[in-house]
């Protein structure tokens, strides 16, 4: 008899889980989050617009009224946008309806694991092109993902602007030129864009194959509404809408993300926060005696020699503070990335740190 899970797709099985550390702690830093929450008045109006809702029905209109709202915030054609359960699942959704098993998908490395394992779990050949330059910044090398795409006849490049674990970030026109040379779709997860006030949408009009995903579980301080948007060609997005579920979002998650939407100030808010504790931080870390890499991201990504990354990493959850250790991933070896968060909890791991180095 054959056990059940040697059912499951040859592709799958090799795979790790993907999985971020869930320990408890007094000071997350591990997983890019808002720093802050919402507003409570704002949360009891939502609360209350919620009750009053009747919950027996489907949201049969809800996620298109989403997605208008959001493609006018965005300034797209509201036929170019999708809505989901967190930007991953419009990944995923991009990744199910493109992919077909031996199709080549090129992603950077390092970059964030979900693109990789999501394209292989469909079977796709994932090309992974390094962004660690000869100097040691991190830059997207745009010829070479271009060149590497063209040879290997590429449907998608796949790539995160401010990039996770790195911050690195791509410049407009290179995105611009990634979408018109590469010889398939160009994808962009702009989940950490806020930051850094990048903005790819008008180039859409530009750049047909240019795929992009925005989340509202950063900068938009709702992680736990799971809430995300991709952006793209009108014709690509009816083909995507053939494989999405019926009534993906709730009608809970529609109500409170167009709440949101129409709230660009709570971004602001948060993402000038972000950016100047970020300065702080990074400064801190470099009187620390560890090399900071330039980051557009709500997180920072920093190297030292004093101590193994594992070891040090160990010693800071000891302390309570949580940080992430990418040290496993390709170039990172002496590397750990911490989030930028509220002063308090920043203080805490910069204290955390200097004790421990
Ligand atoms: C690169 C990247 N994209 C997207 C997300 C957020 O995904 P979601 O919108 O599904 O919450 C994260 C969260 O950590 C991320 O690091």
């Amino acid at each position: 008899m054959k056990p059940p899970e040697s059912f499951v797709r040859r592709t799958v099985r090799p795979l790790a889980a993907y999985g971020p550390p869930r320990d408890p702690a007094a000071v997350p830093l591990h997983l890019n989050e808002s720093p802050t929450d919402l507003p409570q008045d704002l949360k009891a109006a939502l609360a209350e617009r919620i009750v009053r809702s009747d919950w027996s029905k489907y949201p049969i209109g809800d996620g298109a009224r989403l997605a208008t709202e959001l493609a006018n915030a965005y300034g797209v054609d509201p036929a170019g946008a999708l809505v989901g359960n967190g930007s991953n699942e419009l990944l995923q959704l991009t990744l199910l309806a493109c992919i077909d098993p031996g199709d080549a998908v090129v992603v950077a490395a390092p970059s964030f694991s979900l693109y990789a394992l999501q394209a292989a779990a469909l079977g796709a050949r994932v090309i992974e092109v390094p962004l660690r330059a000869s100097d040691g910044a991190f830059r997207f090398p745009v010829d070479e993902l271009i060149r590497t795409a063209r040879e290997a006849g590429a449907k998608l490049v796949l790539l995160g602007s401010p990039n996770n674990p790195t911050g690195t970030t791509l410049a407009a026109a290179d995105a611009e030129r990634l979408a018109q040379e590469a010889p398939g779709l160009t994808g962009i997860d702009e989940a950490y864009r806020d930051f850094c006030g990048q903005d790819f949408a008008p180039l859409l009009g530009r750049a047909p194959r240019l795929v992009l995903f925005r989340t509202f579980s950063k900068a938009l301080a709702a992680a736990s509404l799971r809430c995300g948007a991709l952006l793209a060609a009108p014709s690509l997005c009816a083909e995507l809408r053939k494989v999405q579920l019926p009534y993906n979002l709730s009608a809970v998650t529609c109500l409170v993300a167009g709440a949101l939407i129409a709230r660009p100030d709570l971004v602001r808010e948060r993402a000038g926060l972000v950016a100047q504790e970020r300065e702080r931080v990074a400064k801190a870390l470099r009187s620390a005696g560890c090399t900071v890499h330039a980051s557009g991201a709500n997180f920072l990504l920093f190297e030292q020699d004093r101590r193994p990354a594992n070891e040090l990493h160990k010693a800071l959850f000891a302390r309570g503070v949580l940080i992430r250790n990418v040290s496993s991933a390709r170039d990172l070896s002496r590397a750990l990335r911490v989030s930028v968060g509220a002063p308090a909890a920043n203080d805490a791991f910069l204290a955390a740190l200097r004790a421990e180095l």
